[in-house]
């Protein structure tokens, strides 16, 4: 099985979380693209979808599902997203696709966190993955330095904008045995929108797609 057939079974697993008539939270990645397939099958039971990137948008807009502002959206039952790490405590790295603060911003609104994976994507300690942070764009030299105090080894995403119209860089060698102390370390350097540790606002359930079937995890 390759990984993106993994990917493909925990994206379309997650269909069966969708509730009818509400609007989904939708994630970025390719393993959410194969969510957003799934998720046009059923699009007259649901209103419709708020997105967390542009290229999800585009997305989801092709295939005929309704995009609403966040703003306009008082609840989000369920938001399906994938990641680049997640620990069995349910805490994530995320943003390798660049989308990390409105991942962030519509996870936190949502009431369930539905994280889908292939089985590459779990580890014991996050950090193998370089972890995304958000910065804006004259913040980020000293950004920079505040990152290497705290351990690690950041590197400028070259030629990337986010959808924020910011930049990124990527933090190298850190080995984070407490995420929700870090995610909440980094986010206080001035100049930093946001950090890819998802901790404080981890997954409620995961499905991680395997050559053995799609295995389901719940958080304790
Ligand atoms: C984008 C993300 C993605 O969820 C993460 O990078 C995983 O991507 P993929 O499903 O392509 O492996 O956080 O910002």
């Amino acid at each position: 099985m390759t990984q993106d057939e993994m990917k493909k079974a925990a994206g379309w697993a997650a269909l069966k979380y969708v509730e009818r008539d509400t609007i989904v939270g939708v994630g970025t990645g390719s393993t959410v693209n194969h969510f957003i397939d799934a998720l046009a099958t059923i699009k007259d039971d649901i209103q419709g979808a708020v997105s967390s990137s542009e290229a999800s948008t585009a997305k989801l807009k092709q295939l005929g599902i309704e995009v609403f502002d966040l703003n306009n959206v008082a609840d989000i039952a369920v938001y399906v997203d994938g990641a680049d790490e997640i620990n069995d405590r349910m805490d994530m790295i995320k943003g390798g696709g660049a989308a990390l603060t409105r991942e962030k911003i519509v996870a936190a609104v949502a009431k369930k966190f539905i994280c889908i994976v292939d089985n590459t994507k779990e580890v014991s300690i996050l950090g193998d993955f370089p972890l995304p942070v958000e910065v804006i764009p004259m913040a980020r030299s000293y950004v920079a330095r505040e990152l290497v105090k705290l351990g690690g080894d950041p590197e400028y995403r070259q030629g990337v904008i986010t959808d924020n119209g910011n930049v990124i860089l990527d933090v190298h060698n850190m080995k984070i045995l407490d995420p929700k102390v870090m995610e909440t370390k980094i986010n206080a350097i001035v100049g930093v929108v946001t950090n890819g540790l998802f901790a404080n606002r981890g997954a409620d359930i995961l499905l991680v797609g395997t050559p053995e079937g799609v295995k389901t995890v719940t958080a304790k």
